[in-house]
């Protein structure tokens, strides 16, 4: 809820207006507030604020009443934020004044104590970087779920053969679970990059006061420990000024949303009539207003989607920070929207790809149909010739063609070539090729590490799901 009352509004800001006759223009007042946005972060404000109060007290910097009164009221403004009841106000800018405000209003002249040794500047870097760093680790989790959902998938249909492709022509033929456990691979990254990006991020900012450091003895090493940091950050120009978690948060986001996109687009692919490979479940699909039959796949659309938003959020702020002098600037505060709407576009693709793989249905017979086509088992014949009839590579590869372009020229595929017609491309060939030529032999023949046979899948879903425990 916002209100704008005129008596905020009139009168000089109570904050930092000691040297202002007069209370900033409307339009001033309306670019300059980030309470719009920055209300997000009350939790991480206010447990921040807890422990700065408690580390002043701890260092006699104010008195143990006074931190005691401070902690006990910030938790009275929590629980009214969270409980839909404080006002914010524009007049009050941000977060961090609001908060402040209602604060002073509730216990009085100790709440103008809390900001001794702080600026906002730190104060901002750590809300921003503890509200990043739950997003992290929210990623993480959203990340977790999806992967088991593809382990789910990848068990079920081991054995099922699919065409693989390359330039979306039949490749060879592949293992359905082969493919799932290939974004098994991806997911795990992503969730590796968030894993490694939280270690950096992981540094207090708190202390570094507006710039320069504070001339109060201050105990950064105990805040950091109270907000779970695993040290302060150690330069305070840089603490202030850094914004790379935000940006490897993004980058982590960009590389999840670029992997969602790739795999919502096989779902659309996949999901259509010409392919029929997936059936995605009515609890993922919608339906058309004037088309009676049809099924879209629109939860695949918008997560194939996403990326555009949350990549632009990641281009938006490197665009913000690539030229701004050290340390803060107004600037910066235009860091928080794009990475608030990334991490929630990302989150919501998260869930929704998770709930459609969980629920979608593969055709296996269509899979396998379409397994065979396209001349999918070439490279096992070519293969057969080496290793049989002892025959260069290259041979074999010019042999197969052959073959090849005489089913083509029958209307059948290679299976179904005679053995004389076999023997009239090369007469060396005997009826044994028949036995590489199905897809099932195929996909089981190949079993080199990493490979598509279903022994070698089976080994990666059991590595994963140990890995996932
Ligand atoms: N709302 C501001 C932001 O988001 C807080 C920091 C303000 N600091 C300052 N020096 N004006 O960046």
């Amino acid at each position: 809820m916002m209100t704008e009352t005129s008596k905020d509004n009139a009168k000089a800001n109570t904050m930092w207006g000691g040297r202002f006759a007069a209370g900033p223009d409307a339009i001033m007042e309306a670019i300059n507030a980030s309470i719009g946005f920055d209300q997000r972060m009350a939790k991480q404000d206010i447990e921040g604020s807890r422990a700065h109060a408690a580390m002043l007290a701890a260092a006699g910097i104010i008195t143990d009443t006074d931190a005691a009164a401070i902690r006990e009221g910030l938790l009275t403004v929590l629980s009214e934020i969270e409980g839909g009841t404080f006002e914010f106000s524009t007049a009050l800018e941000d977060i961090h004044m609001n908060v402040e405000s209602r604060l002073k209003d509730l216990i009085g002249e100790p709440a103008g104590r809390l900001h001794t040794a702080r600026s906002r500047n730190d104060q901002v870097a750590l809300d921003f970087r503890m509200w990043v760093r739950e997003q992290t680790d929210a990623a993480i989790t959203g990340l977790q779920a999806l992967m088991k959902a593809l382990l789910t998938q990848a068990e079920a249909g081991a054995d099922w053969v699919m065409p693989g492709f390359t330039h979306l022509q039949v490749a060879q033929p592949v293992t359905w679970g082969h493919h799932m456990m290939a974004y098994v691979e991806m997911f795990g990254r992503d969730m590796s990059r968030f894993a490694d990006a939280r270690k950096r991020m992981n540094l207090s900012p708190l202390g570094a006061a507006a710039l320069a450091g504070t001339s109060f003895p201050i105990d950064r090493h105990m805040t950091a420990q109270a907000l779970g940091f695993d040290a302060p950050a150690p330069n305070s120009l840089d603490a202030v000024a850094d914004r790379d978690f935000a940006l490897e948060y993004l980058a982590a986001c960009s590389i999840t949303a670029m992997h969602l996109s790739r795999f919502s687009e096989e779902l659309v692919i996949w999901s259509s009539a010409q392919f029929r490979f997936v059936q995605l479940s009515d609890r993922f699909s919608t339906g058309s207003s004037i088309m009676p039959q049809k099924k879209n796949p629109d939860a695949a659309e918008l997560i194939r989607a996403k990326i555009g938003r949350i990549m632009g959020a990641m281009v938006g702020l490197f665009t913000v920070m690539k030229g701004l002098p050290l340390t803060y600037s107004k600037d910066m505060q235009e860091d928080k929207e794009q990475v608030f709407d990334a991490a929630d576009s990302l989150m919501l693709a998260l869930a929704a790809m998770t709930g459609m793989v969980s629920d979608m249905n593969a055709n296996v017979e269509e899979l396998e149909r379409a397994a065979a086509t396209g001349f999918s088992t070439a490279t096992d014949l070519a293969d057969w010739l080496v290793r049989e009839l002892g025959m260069p590579f290259r041979e074999a590869h010019h042999v197969t063609g052959t073959l090849v372009a005489l089913a083509e020229g029958k209307g059948c595929d290679l299976p179904d070539l005679s053995l004389d017609d076999m023997q009239g491309v090369h007469e060396n060939i005997n009826a044994g090729v028949f036995d590489v030529l199905g897809v099932h032999n195929s996909v089981a023949s190949r079993t080199s590490y990493g490979g598509t046979a279903p022994s070698e899948v089976r080994k990666q879903i059991a590595r994963w799901k140990e890995a996932l425990k």
